[in-house]
């Protein structure tokens, strides 16, 4: 549990950082609105962290070796920590707040439905690749293989890219507009994401050029 403490406490001192200090946004919306950033970075790190374990471990990472056993209960967690996101965003999910995401007549923009699709689609997702960690699965084992599947968890990632681009593009693209030039919440997410796919990309070309040097080896060993 250490280890989302630590991302946990991170994602919520930059937070604090970023809006309460450089962006000098009242305390009194600490609990809740920048509660909720710090909370959905948290979660993404998590989520994120987990998946980029066992690859970090086969690209030799000794200091990862450890936690091989925990990624289920790390993994978990930072599914907790979505989901308190998901209730805290609709708790003050209004123009109030989120100014940003609404057009003059009081709808969401173009942009904001993408995002919170991609959002809506993420969760669940990332709720179907969590039956992986259920030990009394029932049902279509087709499905159930599907829904388990790294393709599942791919798709996640990528669905999390999109809520976080068509909510965050526009500021991403002016960072002489940044509070002390701290880059957006949504920006640090996605570079998360990017870098989890970098890291299970590499680590499966090694393993697959491993099994084919592995397979040439062996065709050529004399009899
Ligand atoms: C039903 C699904 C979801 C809803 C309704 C939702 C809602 C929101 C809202 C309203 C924001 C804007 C926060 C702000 O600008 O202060 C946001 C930002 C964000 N969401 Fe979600 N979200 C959903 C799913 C997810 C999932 C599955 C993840 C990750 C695993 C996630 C991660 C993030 C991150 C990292 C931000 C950026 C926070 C920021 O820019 O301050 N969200 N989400």
């Amino acid at each position: 549990m250490r280890t989302v403490l630590i991302i946990l406490s991170a994602c919520t001192l930059y937070a604090v950082l970023r809006y309460n200090i450089a962006k000098d946004v009242d305390w009194s919306h600490l609990p809740l609105f920048i509660g909720n950033k710090a909370l959905s970075l948290a979660a993404l790190g998590t989520l994120l962290f987990t998946f980029c374990i066992r690859p970090l471990h086969q690209l030799g990472m000794a200091s990862i070796t450890p936690l091989l056993d925990e990624r289920k209960i790390i993994g978990m967690t930072g599914y907790l920590l979505v989901f308190l996101h998901l209730i805290i965003s609709f708790l003050i999910f209004n123009p109030a707040y989120y100014q940003k995401f609404y057009t003059d007549s009081g709808k969401l923009t173009g942009a904001a439905e993408l995002s919170m699709l991609c959002g809506v689609l993420a969760f669940a997702f990332i709720w179907g690749y969590s039956r992986r960690f259920q030990t009394f699965l029932r049902g279509d084992a087709q499905i159930i293989t599907w829904l388990t599947s790294n393709k599942t968890l791919f798709a996640a990632i990528l669905l999390v890219g999109g809520h976080l681009v068509f909510m965050g593009y526009k500021g991403w693209l002016t960072p002489e507009k940044w509070p002390w030039y701290l880059p957006p919440i949504s920006l640090v997410g996605f570079v998360f994401v990017l870098a989890t796919l970098a890291v299970n990309v590499v680590s499966h070309r090694k393993i697959q050029v491993n099994l084919n040097y592995a397979s040439n080896t062996k065709v050529n060993l004399p009899s």
